[in-house]
């Protein structure tokens, strides 16, 4: 019924993707796989929300619709097995906002945060820029995926106050299973450490694997997270800016609360509500087309890398339309694989350096393309590589 093979043009309509190219890669003419975003279009059922909205020619400040609690409410319930109230509900203008009021809602100047490089660079950098320690738990690729150095995380969670979890995990594409999750609440519950959970990919699971939110996992880790959720990921709408967060606890929630008044975090624009309302309420049948065509392009990325070129490996997701390459056949140092991508290849992708510890060596490539221009990308992939 959607057709994501219908290839959009992007070029001035002031999208990060596509007319920062020049500005952040020093070429406009690259092919986009950076930032996550998808080139699909945002689906039908929220631009027509949009579009009923824009028919009141009244644009004011705005206020949650009850419809809107209630369409997060159950999407949580049916596609995640949350259970969560209305007041433990609200809005946030981002997810990376979000975690930066956490850090100075929560912590001191200088306290230990603990994060999971290679990861999301947001989290290292509003750690830095709020003048908090980073403690790097490093996860390690074993296998064909990531995995948890358990001994490791208690001996950086002993020395924190705030634990970040990326679930699932951002650029490695990670589900943590339950079990994994139960043993990170276990050693924060020791050291009585926070926990944020960004479960922003949480409803790009792709197939074979169940997202487990950690607010699940046990009363203790109920009671002590705060879980920061999104529908712009999975619905293409990150320009609308318009998160929230999930708080069980009504202590933590108190402060969380009184945080954002203190500082007046801005009330959402206009259509943040309705959107994320449409989204929740209509979502369903169009993210249960998403995802296979998301898994097709895995599919395919993997096994054309596979045949074709060698040299360079993928760590196959598990969750999120982003896929993590693994360049360091190639021995080649950093700079010189961003001139491979970017100066030979033409094409636009993360480096992976920027993911902090771990990174180097690879690159982060986005998949929400229509299968045509990942074909395409791999072809002059592989002409670069082996000219
Ligand atoms: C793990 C993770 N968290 C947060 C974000 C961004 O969230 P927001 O746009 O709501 O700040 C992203 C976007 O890619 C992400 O991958």
């Amino acid at each position: 019924m959607y057709n994501f093979d219908e290839v959009i043009n992007r070029q001035n309509t002031a999208c990060l993707s596509v007319d920062a190219l020049e500005e952040r890669f020093g070429s406009a003419k690259l092919t986009s796989l950076w930032v996550a975003d998808m080139n699909f279009r945002t689906p039908d059922f929220i631009m027509n929300a949009i579009r009923k909205r824009c028919e009141h020619e009244i644009l004011g400040y705005p206020v949650a619709p009850e419809g809107y609690y209630e369409a997060i409410i159950s999407w949580l319930k049916k596609r995640h097995r949350l259970s969560v109230n209305k007041e433990d509900v609200g809005y946030l203008p981002g997810i990376v906002p979000g975690i930066a009021y956490a850090i100075n809602c929560y912590t001191q100047k200088g306290a230990g945060i603990v994060i999971q490089p290679p990861i999301y660079t947001p989290f290292s950098a509003t750690i830095n820029n709020n003048r908090r320690k980073i403690i790097y738990n490093r996860l390690a690729l074993g296998g064909n995926h990531f995995e948890l150095d358990l001994k490791d995380f208690e001996a950086c969670v002993s020395k924190a106050s705030m634990f970040i979890l990326c679930n699932p995990h951002n650029p490695g594409g990670r589900v943590w299973t339950r079990q994994e999750l139960e043993q990170m609440a276990a050693i924060c519950q020791r050291h009585n450490v926070l926990v944020i959970s960004d479960e922003i990919h949480c409803d790009l699971t792709l197939q074979g694997y169940t997202h487990a939110p950690f607010a699940n996992v046990s009363e203790w880790a109920r009671n002590n997270s705060i879980t920061f959720m999104s529908s712009t990921k999975t619905f293409n709408m990150a320009g609308l800016a318009s998160a929230f967060y999930v708080i069980p606890s009504k202590e933590l929630r108190n402060k969380f609360q009184a945080y954002l008044c203190n500082n007046e975090c801005a009330p959402p624009n206009i259509f943040a509500y309705t959107a994320t309302q449409a989204a929740f309420e209509s979502g369903e049948q169009w993210l249960n087309q998403l995802l296979p065509y998301i898994q097709g392009n895995v599919d395919f990325v993997t096994g054309y890398l596979q045949k074709n070129i060698p040299q360079v490996k993928a760590v196959k997701p598990q969750a999120t339309y982003l896929i993590w390459l693994d360049f360091r056949a190639l021995n080649l140092p950093q700079a010189a694989i961003r001139d491979l991508l970017a100066g030979k290849a033409k094409l636009a992708l993360n480096d992976g350096a920027t993911f902090g510890p771990g990174g180097e060596g690879f690159m982060r490539m986005n998949l929400a393309r229509p299968q045509s221009v990942i074909k395409q990308a791999l072809g002059q992939l592989k002409q670069a590589v082996q000219p």
